[in-house]
């Protein structure tokens, strides 16, 4: 028995049960109603309102500008693409970080706002009681650990994380915290694959990891990297799956080309 086959509406439920029935989950972004609704159609089971947004739609060098008003714009436009896929919305830099009150205020309204079905947020056990709070309100959490890119001016690179044994045990800890606490879900970012795997095994919620290794009990890439629409960012574990950056560049230069030689439209395509 296959358990996402079976399921009309991917719940926080159904991927706890792919992982205890070891069927791999995978996860991409979407921005935006038209790729929600192609992404969903395709069968993925998380679709993730990134804050990678900041990057891939705003042209934002960081993850750090892009508002929470913002994110919910994103947010609700995917939530209308996406009939079967869980809805998950990154909390933006800056909105719960605060206190735990700020970060169940900020929570509340990209549920509400958005109509998503749960939130992501970045860090261990310096935002634990952040995590409570929201989780307490029945919002489900997925955390998120490694390279963390909110972090990029304390990190100072995108470099793999946690290689050292001493970061290697606090993510180890952080993570066995999240789980215990009632995250659903973590995401692990760029750390090596054998401390993801084992990290895995010991915990009960899925992981989903993006340049974590094989093991994770699922995957994610950003959606514009892997169907090479962006183009300028080449990391060892981003497959292309299209070469979409190419192929558009054509169309447009061929529509441009028709216009200036009067080609387009023609009498077909006029009234
Ligand atoms: O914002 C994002 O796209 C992310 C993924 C890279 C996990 O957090």
């Amino acid at each position: 028995m296959s358990v996402h086959k079976d399921a009309k509406r991917i719940t926080t439920q159904v991927l706890h049960e792919m992982k205890q029935n070891g069927e791999r989950i995978a996860m991409l972004t979407a921005y935006d109603f038209s790729m929600s609704r192609l992404v969903d159609q395709a069968g993925i089971d998380i679709i993730l309102v990134g804050d990678s947004a900041s990057n891939v739609m705003a042209g934002h060098e960081t993850t750090l500008p892009i508002t929470l008003d913002q994110m919910i714009y994103h947010a609700s436009s995917v939530v209308r693409g996406a009939k079967r896929a869980l809805v998950v919305v990154d909390l933006p830099f800056g909105t719960y970080q605060g206190n735990s009150k700020q970060a169940l205020n900020s929570a509340i309204r990209i549920m509400k706002e958005s109509g998503a079905h749960a939130v992501k947020l970045e860090g261990g056990r310096e935002v634990r009681e952040s995590i409570e709070r929201i989780l307490s309100a029945g919002i489900p959490v997925m955390g998120h650990l490694g390279l963390t890119p909110q972090s990029i001016y304390k990190f100072g690179t995108y470099t793999v994380r946690a290689k050292q044994e001493e970061e290697a045990k606090l993510l180890r800890e952080d993570a066995k915290m999240l789980n215990d606490i009632g995250c659903f879900s973590i995401v692990f970012e760029k750390i090596p694959a054998s401390l993801a795997g084992e990290v895995t095994a010991s915990v009960a919620c899925p992981t989903i990891g993006i340049g974590a290794g094989a093991d994770c009990d699922g995957q994610v890439l950003v959606l514009h990297d892997m169907l090479g629409i962006t183009q300028d960012f080449s990391p060892r574990f981003l497959r292309r799956y299209s070469n979409l950056g190419d192929q558009m560049l054509d169309a447009i230069e061929n529509y441009v080309s028709d216009v200036r030689s009067r080609d387009f439209p023609s009498k077909d395509e006029q009234y």
